[in-house]
């Protein structure tokens, strides 16, 4: 703890201590505001509230910084892979050899579902949205696994971990293949995690296929640009639910709820019909961009703005350029990049969007290249869940692991209706 902050209010003055993060970032603790004053604080949005001090994720949304356990994004997009970069969110350091090869071992072992889950899947109709069926197939998960479903020490904590990760992948190929009346293709057990996930996707029982490893290796390095990003919707609906003791199971199927909203994870979705609109329409951007300043109703530059980052999104840069990488490979034209790359030329200058420091994020560009990989759109969101898997998992550990585990209840302030009585129907006009 630094400094103190001084409230002054009717009349009395009050100290709170500001604790300093690793970071410098300065937080009020207000843990005692309303012991000593009586007030609570109100934050819409919590724009202003921290609700936790975490180890695992930091970001500068000024400076358009985004670390993992003090590692940037930028290194390990460039020399990690999925697995590792999610061993060091859930766990905190880097894998040794021998702690990444027992970490593969895990996921391989637990990378089949209970072949009585593959019954579930024709319970969904064809067009169930695959969130639906991702949270209700992570939580029946948990049914098969009842030994795991609360972990009670590191070992089996970490087979937890595992099993999510492993599983999370082919619940997602499972419910695409039946969605598309394909059999349910199995995992195999000489791929790595992404090529697998890509395998049970697109390869049939009958014809074994080869995921083009340049496409792997791209694919790998969205789930890391996805993996954790601190206290974002989802994630801090994880620590809300965990913090009530709820199991990981269920508290990861909550956060798969909460990524899909349009106004979060289910973006990347919205962004590709918001160009495929543009595109079918015809429509100039001048005009289009007009009636997003206008507010027009449902118009929103879907993938642009953040509330952290007031610069660019450093995920986003990254996505940018891999996108032309992928569509180069599979030698595809794609002219809803092409759109995207002038629709962003012309946000960037606008001082509308200058001057609310509104930048393209993570969902801008993700879209394209999964719709060159084969990934059907509403799958997309999807695919951000697989990746935010061990950023969910390193959080509810934190949770989990702290000295005392508090319930996340935060008050309210009341403007319904004052005291009333009971009045019979009878009575009632
Ligand atoms: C993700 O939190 C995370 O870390 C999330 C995420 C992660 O990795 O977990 O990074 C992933 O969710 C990225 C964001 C994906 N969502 C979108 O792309 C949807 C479009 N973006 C917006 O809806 C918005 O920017 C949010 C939701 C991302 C942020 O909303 P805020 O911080 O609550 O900002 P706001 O809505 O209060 O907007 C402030 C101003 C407003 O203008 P005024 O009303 O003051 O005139 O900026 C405007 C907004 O109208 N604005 C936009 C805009 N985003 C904000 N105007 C047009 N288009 C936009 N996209």
């Amino acid at each position: 703890m630094s400094e103190k902050a001084t409230l002054t209010y009717s009349g009395k003055s009050y100290e709170f201590p500001v604790q300093v993060g690793s970071e410098n970032e300065l937080g009020m603790d207000i843990s005692q505001l309303r012991a000593q004053t009586g007030l609570i604080t109100l934050d819409e949005g919590y724009a202003n509230t921290g609700s936790c001090d975490s180890k695992i994720t930091y970001i500068d949304g000024e400076r358009g910084i985004l670390r993992y356990r003090g590692y940037t994004i930028e290194e390990l997009v460039e020399y990690s892979s999925f697995t590792e970069t999610a061993y060091l969110l859930i766990f905190g350091e880097l894998p040794t050899p021998i702690q990444l090869q027992e970490f593969h071992e895990l996921l391989t072992r637990h990378q089949f579902i209970h072949e009585n889950m593959r019954h579930h899947f024709q319970g969904f109709p064809a067009s169930a949205p695959p969130m639906a069926i991702l949270s209700a197939m992570i939580n029946t998960a948990g049914c098969f696994q009842p030994e795991l479903v609360q972990p009670a020490d590191e070992s089996s904590f970490m087979e937890t971990a595992a099993i999510l990760m492993s599983k999370v992948r082919t619940i997602a190929a499972a419910s695409y293949k039946t969605s598309i009346g394909e059999p349910i293709v199995y995992p195999r057990f000489d791929l790595n995690y992404t090529a697998n996930f890509l395998h049970m996707m697109f390869c049939m029982p009958n014809k074994t296929c080869h995921p083009e490893p340049e496409i792997v290796r791209a694919l790998d390095q969205i789930f890391i640009l996805h993996a954790d990003h601190e206290q974002n919707c989802s994630t801090s609906t994880v620590r809300m639910v965990g913090s009530s003791q709820a199991n990981l199971y269920a508290s990861a199927a909550a956060g798969i709820c909460a990524l899909w909203g349009p106004l979060h994870g289910g973006a990347n979705v919205a962004v590709i019909k918001m160009l495929e609109r543009i595109h079918e329409d015809g429509q100039p951007l001048d005009q289009f961009i007009e009636g997003v300043k206008r507010h027009d109703a449902g118009v929103r530059l879907m993938g642009f703005g953040h509330r952290v980052y007031k610069n660019y999104d450093p995920r986003a840069k990254f996505i940018k350029k891999t996108c032309h990488t992928v569509l180069n490979k599979l030698g595809i034209h794609d002219p809803l990049l092409e759109l995207a790359v002038k629709l962003e030329e012309v946000a960037v200058k606008d001082p509308y969007f200058v001057e609310r420091k509104l930048y393209p994020n993570v969902d801008f560009y993700s879209g394209i290249i999964l719709r060159a990989i084969g990934i059907p759109v509403d799958m997309f969101t999807v695919m951000f869940a697989i990746g935010r898997m061990p950023g969910w998992i390193a959080n509810w550990r934190e949770v989990h692991t702290g000295s005392q585990l508090k319930i996340y209840r935060p008050r309210q302030i009341y403007s319904g209706s004052l005291l009333r009585s009971y009045e019979a129907i009878e009575k009632r006009k």
